[in-house]
């Protein structure tokens, strides 16, 4: 059975420390312009149901710069989107790639994919979860702070925001999430995180999650399948910005993150993004960085 990457919660708190230092090495690396072959002769077919910027190229960057070759396969160019079912596309991709990344609508989807694979399968964003993602964040929240912290997620209870939630969980960190009602973190991921180690603290009050934080992360409030709800999204979350005055409510030397793409002026300010307490263009960097180390630890 190949190792699989479809949730956080695949992962134990070694193997991510692990991996943050491998992204760590690799990141020093390309800065001193050192490449390295490690993935020659590998292949990683990249099957996209969404659109995408920094998965899609962080991927493909990053399998050019080890030497080797990624394959970007839209859904509807494949015979996916003619009805070919999952089972027998992962059985076939199987017998060419080393490995398959996938960004599906349903988590499902990468389930499936998973189970009838030969090599391992990554989850590059399913309604669920977000691992890639966390392993980018969590680099960055080292980089800066260390994994000793209290991390509040403000606005939606998303895919990203649950992935953290098992990160936070496995690793053993302060989390605080802050949702409007209705919009809380999924039940069935609370229920892993509680299983694993602790759940967050769930509110409905921003201020109250942004309470003594070293970090603040928010993300869209309508994600990539919820565009319909977008405009009643608008109202209801409009508490829940993260502006300068929220900001100001948690420690003094805060960061914020954001996975983007973001809706500037909606979830998050212009003046927060580009601010001092950002580190949202160091985040999406760090895909590429920790995404080598994924790709390593899997395939390499
Ligand atoms: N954060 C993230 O996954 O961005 P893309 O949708 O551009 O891949
Ligand atoms: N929650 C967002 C994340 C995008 C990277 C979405 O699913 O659209």
């Amino acid at each position: 059975m190949p190792q699989h990457l479809v949730s956080v919660s695949d992962l134990s708190k070694p193997e991510i420390i692990r991996m943050i230092d491998l992204a760590k090495k690799l990141k020093d690396e390309r800065k001193r312009g050192v490449y390295k072959d490690y993935m020659k002769n590998k292949s990683l077919a990249m099957i996209f149901e969404l659109p995408s910027t920094r998965t899609r190229v962080s991927f493909e960057v990053a399998m050019a710069d080890m030497g080797g070759h990624a394959l970007y396969l839209g859904w509807n160019d494949l015979q996916l989107g003619r009805g070919e079912t999952i089972a027998d596309t992962a059985k076939v991709l199987s017998r060419y790639v080393s490995a398959i990344m996938a960004r599906v609508r349903k988590h499902d989807t990468v389930v499936e994919l998973a189970k009838n694979s030969d090599v391992p399968v990554i989850n590059g964003l399913s309604n669920l979860e977000h691992p890639c993602q966390i392993l980018a964040d969590l680099l960055t929240i080292d980089e800066v702070k260390g994994l000793d912290i209290k991390l509040a997620w403000v606005g939606d209870g998303n895919n990203v925001c649950n992935s953290m939630i098992l990160a936070s969980a496995i690793l053993g960190f302060e989390m605080s999430v802050a949702t409007p009602r209705g919009f809380e973190p999924d039940g069935r991921i609370l229920k892993l995180a509680e299983e694993i180690g602790e759940k967050p603290e769930i509110t409905n009050d921003p201020i109250k999650a942004v309470e003594n934080a070293d970090v603040i992360y928010t993300d869209v409030w309508a994600s990539m399948g919820q565009e319909e709800e977008r405009g009643e999204r608008l109202k209801v979350f409009a508490e829940f910005q993260v502006n300068r005055a929220l900001v100001g409510k948690a420690k003094d030397d805060v960061i914020v993150m954001h996975c983007l793409p973001a809706h500037r002026g909606e979830e998050i300010t212009d003046e927060v993004i580009d601010g001092k307490h950002s580190v949202i263009f160091d985040q999406a960097e760090n895909r590429l960085h920790a995404q080598k180390a994924i790709l390593l630890r899997l395939i390499g």
